[in-house]
């Protein structure tokens, strides 16, 4: 049987888990023309739950249009994935043309070259293609869409938006303009890196602000995700309990892909029955497979982070700038710790959750609380 769990990449069909409301609320703006920002700490399900939206939406006959940001080296990349995503868009007018390939180019005010992948073209244009008309053909797309948009829904999907100030420093203020002049298209932006992501979309002087409604995705709630282990232990011709699976979202909740991780090891190391032990135990190996990256990892840290990491490893902290803190860590000042801290903020490998800081990663928590 092949292990029912997966992790580190997208998750669709049987393990897609919950989500329901916050499909809702996004493939519902996506039908009416909202713009959206999509956020969250690194894995989470966004790109997830981005590609479940997009295919229900295509299922409908909407024209969806989704390009990863991060994945495009150079703007000329990027502009050519637009535009391969949007010829391939089902049902655009172009298709039902006897001359589909070259009356869509004819739409375009800078030619693509054009490749064939099978019989699927693919566009793509020279490394050397100026800024200017990179935009030029951002905009040709945009104005594609909007075409489609009088006729059905029309969507944008970019995921890992935060990347688009490396491809450049105009590309936010393009995709607002665009935004404004082209109400019909759902513009849905998503990223990860939170600080960024408020640097474009949030904080009053950012190109984006306002352009968008701000979605921040949140973890599964416990109750949802351990019965998603139960159901998929099922799947997999295996049981698991309730304290198993109440012990995996202990140990490596509340991000989902650690809590699959850990379902994972559990499953490959259990028999018929996944028990507490056999998460106990998974838990032991995926620490030790990962042992000497988390000691280079604790060997980067000043030795004031050291100190903050592993008192926040043993005890959640809730109130880091008490002097009662900066004593049981042995750091002189709260401004020692405040500076540690927010090293290991910035790094994310502290986060905050409710009013506690915790280790952001489960499996570096159990090997800090192990070897310290
Ligand atoms: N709805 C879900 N049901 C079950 N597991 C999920 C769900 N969403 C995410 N996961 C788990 O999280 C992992 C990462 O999902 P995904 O790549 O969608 O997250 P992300 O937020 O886009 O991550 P990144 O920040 O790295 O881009 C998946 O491999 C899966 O283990
Ligand atoms: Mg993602």
């Amino acid at each position: 049987m092949p292990n029912p769990y997966h992790y580190g990449t997208p998750v669709s069909g049987e393990q897609f888990a919950g989500r329901a409301d916050e499909l809702a609320a996004l493939e519902r703006r996506m039908r009416d023309g909202i713009n959206v920002v999509l956020s969250s700490p690194r894995r989470y399900g966004k790109t997830s739950l981005l590609a479940r939206a997009s295919a229900d939406l295509v299922a409908e006959g909407a024209a969806v249009v989704s390009v990863n940001v991060l994945a495009c080296r150079d703007l000329p990349t990027f502009a050519g994935r637009l535009v391969s995503g949007t010829y391939r868009v089902p049902g655009g007018r172009w298709h039902r043309l006897k001359e589909a390939l070259s009356a869509f180019v004819s739409r375009l005010r800078v030619s693509p070259v054009v490749t064939f992948d099978g019989d699927q073209p693919r566009f793509a244009f020279s490394a050397a293609l100026a800024p200017a008309d990179a935009h030029t053909v951002i905009e040709d797309v945009y104005a594609l869409l909007a075409e489609q948009a009088a006729k059905r829904p029309a969507v944008l999907v970019l995921d890992e938006f935060q990347a688009i100030i490396d491809l450049g420093p105009d590309l936010p203020a393009l995709f607002k303009s665009l935004a404004d002049t082209y109400p019909a298209v759902s513009l849905v932006v998503a990223g990860s890196r939170q600080h960024l992501m408020e640097a474009l979309t949030g904080a009053r002087s950012a190109p984006l602000y306002g352009l968008a409604e701000r979605f921040a995705l949140d973890v599964l709630p416990e109750d949802e995700m351990t019965a998603f282990l139960r159901e998929r232990a099922r799947a997999g011709g295996k049981t698991m309990g309730a304290e198993a699976a109440a012990r995996v979202y202990a140990l490596a909740g509340p991000v989902p892909n650690d809590v699959q991780r850990l379902a994972y090891e559990a499953w490959v190391h259990a028999g018929r029955t996944v028990t507490v032990a056999d998460v106990d135990a998974a838990m032991a190996s995926a620490v030790a497979h990962e042992a000497s990256q988390y000691a280079e990892r604790y060997a980067t840290l000043s030795p004031g982070q050291r100190r903050v990491i592993s008192a926040i490893a043993a005890a959640p902290v809730s109130e880091p700038y008490a002097a009662s803190f900066a004593a049981t860590v042995g750091l002189a000042t709260a401004a020692s710790v405040r500076r540690a801290l927010q090293a290991l903020l910035a790094a994310e490998l502290v986060t905050r959750r409710g009013a506690d800081l915790q280790v952001l990663d489960p499996f570096f928590r159990a090997w800090l609380l192990q070897t310290l």
